[in-house]
């Protein structure tokens, strides 16, 4: 018999939490839409380390999409979704409605300023202010003590971070290493989308972020570091959104590598679009 709790009304997530904190338990929080894969457990079992209960959400956020289409052919899973997470001993599913998220005349939204600005807030218009937005919302009705993202999602990572900070939010945000496939394609819920032939392309991305972290000499600058990216990938049939790197803490390109720079890539496979990115250090 399962004794996974499913919720899906904030004030009954907002009561289960508050009955948890009462008794000094802790709570971890993990944000999803859904369509669970490695990735997610990986942010599961990181949350289960370190918290008495998990909370997974599960919610396909209307107003992070800037495209329909991409909305409506988001992958839902949700039954396959809750039998995966009480086989992990996840403690509760917290499934909110659209509806009970943002019901009739609701009219607020987070702007989480200029780490939004570049690279994926450019490429799609208000989705940071609809992740700032839902994220704060899921926080406020699990009221975790900590929230684990994956660091695929580089700059969602470093927004919600700065949203918690500027908000005096009382979570800790954990960042979890991006889990790959046995190839090195980053696991994403879109990767269901790629085609055969796509898929086999998609993996020019790790295969050009591993040829720049190889790269033995110091010549290389970070304009050589895009062009050779961004050169590997459209052979391999990709089309560029943007190759990027970024100091880690503000997001703004950099013109030298140094030790906190970050190597961002954004690209299509077929009609899909994936993303991924690197830690890069300056070698000897
Ligand atoms: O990374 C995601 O799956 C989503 O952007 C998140 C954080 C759950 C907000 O909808």
């Amino acid at each position: 018999m399962t004794s996974l709790l499913r919720l899906s009304i904030p004030s009954d997530a907002h009561r289960w939490s508050d009955e948890r904190r009462l008794d000094g338990q802790s709570i971890g929080l993990v944000p999803t839409m859904g369509a669970l894969h490695s990735g997610h457990t990986a942010l599961i079992e990181r949350s289960k380390a370190l918290c008495d209960h998990t909370v997974v959400s599960i919610f396909v956020n209307p107003t992070q999409f800037d495209r329909s289409d991409d909305f409506d052919l988001y992958p839902r899973t949700l039954e396959d979704d809750v039998a995966l997470c009480d086989s992990l001993g996840v403690n509760a599913v917290y499934a909110p409605t659209v509806d009970a998220m943002y019901p009739e005349g609701f009219d607020t939204s987070i702007d989480p300023g200029s780490l939004a600005h570049r690279w994926e807030g450019e490429h799609r218009s208000g989705h940071f202010a609809g992740v700032a937005t839902v994220v704060t919302k899921l926080l406020t009705a699990v009221q975790p003590h900590i929230a684990v993202f994956g660091e695929k999602d580089f700059q969602q990572l470093a927004v919600i971070q700065h949203v918690v900070r500027d908000l005096g939010l009382p979570v800790t945000v954990v960042g979890e290493p991006t889990v790959r496939e046995e190839d090195g394609l980053a696991m994403s819920s879109r990767n269901v989308h790629l085609t055969p032939d796509s898929r086999a392309e998609a993996i020019s991305i790790k295969q050009a972020i591993d040829r720049v972290l190889d790269r033995s000499t110091s010549t290389d600058s970070p304009s050589d570091i895009i062009e050779q990216v961004t050169t590997d990938i459209q052979q391999a049939g990709g089309t560029i959104d943007y190759v990027a790197v970024v100091d880690r803490s503000t997001l703004e390109p950099v013109a030298d590598l140094r030790l906190d720079t970050q190597l961002l890539v954004a690209a299509w496979f077929g009609g899909v679009r994936l993303i991924d990115n690197a830690a890069l250090v300056a070698t000897e």
